[in-house]
């Protein structure tokens, strides 16, 4: 029987949340434009102005929005800001990309199950800042990089991909971050490819969520 359109799963709808570079989230992009993933990012918010990333999105078209972390006396005035602009477009799945704000409780329940990160470490070794320093200093022989569910305990939702990487001698934190951030774009997306599958068998009513 030929496929028609019903057989076809909805494109998912992305939030990206960034702070800098934004080099995932541009890998996520590429993904998506190349039907790697059946996705689309459809906003990405930054908490910084000059972050590089945001200029990045929008020479590619993509929706954006600065939404400045300073402005706000309260974290939670500052969830609440993003919160409204993640509900303009309710998005199937909040994408943290080198996002440097923890959010709060309040927050992250209302999104359950929906926000993923990437955290450049072998979770749960070293959550937090200055990983590839503390990997150095134990004298670990591999580092990684690890995506996560968003819980409201930093770092330390269920991971559900990793990637390993060797540390050599003579590494110091630069050369290990870039040897991670490499495998980083491409764990991010087949995570992803995991969470859009799961979301289609939700959609076919095989899984409750
Ligand atoms: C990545 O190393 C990521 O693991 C960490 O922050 C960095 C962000 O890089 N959370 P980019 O902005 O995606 O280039």
């Amino acid at each position: 029987m030929l496929p028609t359109d019903a057989d076809t799963p909805r494109p998912r709808s992305l939030a990206v949340l960034i702070s800098g570079r934004g080099s995932n989230m541009l890998a996520i992009a590429d993904a998506c434009s190349d039907g790697t993933l059946n996705a689309s990012i459809d906003l990405v918010i930054s908490n910084r102005p000059n972050a590089p990333g945001i200029s990045s999105a929008e020479s590619r078209g993509l929706k954006t929005v600065v939404i400045d972390h300073t402005a706000y006396p309260a974290r939670s005035d500052f969830d609440n800001a993003v919160h409204a602009q993640l509900l303009s477009i309710n998005p199937d799945w909040i994408i943290l990309a080198g996002f440097m704000r923890i959010l709060t409780p309040e927050f992250v329940h209302q999104w359950p199950d929906r926000i993923l990160n990437i955290h450049p470490s072998l979770l749960p070794l070293y959550p937090g800042l200055n990983t590839h320093r503390q990997a150095l200093d134990a004298g670990d022989t591999e580092a990684g990089a690890s995506v996560h569910v968003v819980t409201p305990e930093l770092d330390a939702g269920p991971v559900i991909a990793q990637a390993r990487v060797p540390i050599l001698p003579g590494d110091t934190e630069q050369t290990l971050a870039q040897r991670v951030l490499r495998e980083e774009h491409d764990l991010y997306i087949k995570a992803l490819q995991q969470c859009l599958i799961l979301d289609t068998t939700i959609d076919s009513g095989a899984v409750l969520r």
